[in-house]
């Protein structure tokens, strides 16, 4: 029997890599696009047909959906550095807009039963939590700003031309994969590169910020029931077991010396961000099975064992297209 056809853009990151090979598993053949901007060749599972591709260059992307007629689309590809996307507006906007318009115009054109959607707790901006689907969205940075023009984009696609969609929204998924050599976002990554640098743990403001970390393995059987389900639906997806910040950079302050590196937390200049962030799940655990059960301190384990195992990697210095305003431990 012929082979269920997904392509997963992003799949050298995260959430990327980690869908491709569960839906391997799960006997689907998977064509990956990547242009590895963010994410690593070593972490796409060798039985996916990969394209080193640029999502911006709509013909080359045209190309690929024509040679691989797709069933299914998992539009992962971003750059998710929410804090710094002030400062890089035209990048943020080109990456996770019109790279996500170009995948879009492409499943009109060919044809996808589906695309999947991965929109950000984000476009709630600073309502109160926890946030519901239902809530006014209002994102606060250009980043929630791209992020909810696809969801619109997407809206528009399907009364005009009845592309199947369904959008997650997503929050805080840890696991191994995540690029830990970005400065500018994926806060628990960050932690543990600079623990293996034998550096101090860094903290933006007083570490009272809450966030809901999940475990990624809880997003798996979802993602997938999404694909025949749910069309033209928001669900938000990730951990309801909020804590603040200061409390996560302790279970790795005491994992680091339990591994005999010594490290401190060092409070830094507060960024702009929003304080409180974490989300209502109960229409994914209701509609698509969702039940997360993250146990923080394994998660965080399992991610520094797999950062220790791997080859370290460069860290990113983004070019920045404002300087104005830039917080000094960027600059
Ligand atoms: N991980 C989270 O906590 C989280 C939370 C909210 C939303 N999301 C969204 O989920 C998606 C996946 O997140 P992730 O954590 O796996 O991110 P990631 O950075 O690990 O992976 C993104 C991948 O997209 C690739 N990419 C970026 N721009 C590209 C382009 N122009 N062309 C081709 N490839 C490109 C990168 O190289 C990277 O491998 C993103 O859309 C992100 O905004 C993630």
């Amino acid at each position: 029997m012929k082979k269920t056809i997904v392509i997963i853009t992003g799949c050298a990151g995260l959430i990327g890599a980690t869908f491709s090979k569960y839906l391997l598993d799960n006997n689907y053949h998977i064509v990956g696009i990547d242009d590895l901007s963010g994410g690593y060749m070593e972490n796409v599972d060798a039985r996916v047909k990969f394209y080193l591709q640029n999502l911006l260059d709509q013909k080359a992307v045209d190309r690929i959906f024509e040679t691989e007629q797709p069933d299914y689309v998992f539009h992962f590809a971003a750059y998710a550095a929410e804090g710094l996307s002030p400062y890089i507006r035209n990048y943020n906007y080109s990456n996770n807009v019109l790279c996500s318009v170009n995948v879009i115009n492409c499943c009109i054109r060919y044809n996808v039963k589906k695309i999947i959607f991965t929109s950000s707790m984000a476009v709630y901006g600073t309502g109160t939590p926890p946030f519901k689907e239902s809530d006014i969205v209002s994102p606060e940075d250009p980043y929630g700003i791209a992020k909810y023009t696809i969801e619109l984009d997407l809206k528009q696609a399907f009364h005009h031309f009845g592309l199947n969609y369904s959008i997650l929204r997503p929050h805080n998924v840890i696991g191994i994969y995540q690029n830990i050599w970005d400065k500018y976002r994926n806060v628990i990554g960050i932690w543990i590169r600079q623990i293996l640098d034998n550096k101090n743990i860094s903290i933006f403001g007083d570490g009272a910020q809450t966030r809901a970390f999940s475990d990624i393995k809880f997003l798996m059987a979802p993602m997938e029931k999404l694909m025949f389900e749910h069309n033209g639906e928001v669900f938000n997806i990730g951990s309801d077991k909020y804590c603040q910040i200061k409390d996560v950079a302790l279970i790795i302050k005491d994992m680091a010396l339990r591994n005999g590196l010594k490290t401190d937390i060092e409070f830094l200049d507060a960024r702009n961000e929003v304080k409180d962030a974490y989300c209502d799940h109960s229409k994914a655990k209701a509609l698509l099975g969702f039940n997360d059960d993250t146990d923080l301190e394994r998660a965080i384990v399992a991610m520094f064992d797999w950062a220790r195992s791997v080859e370290p990697r460069e860290v990113r210095q983004i070019e920045y297209e404002i300087h104005k305003g830039m917080y000094s431990y960027w600059k």
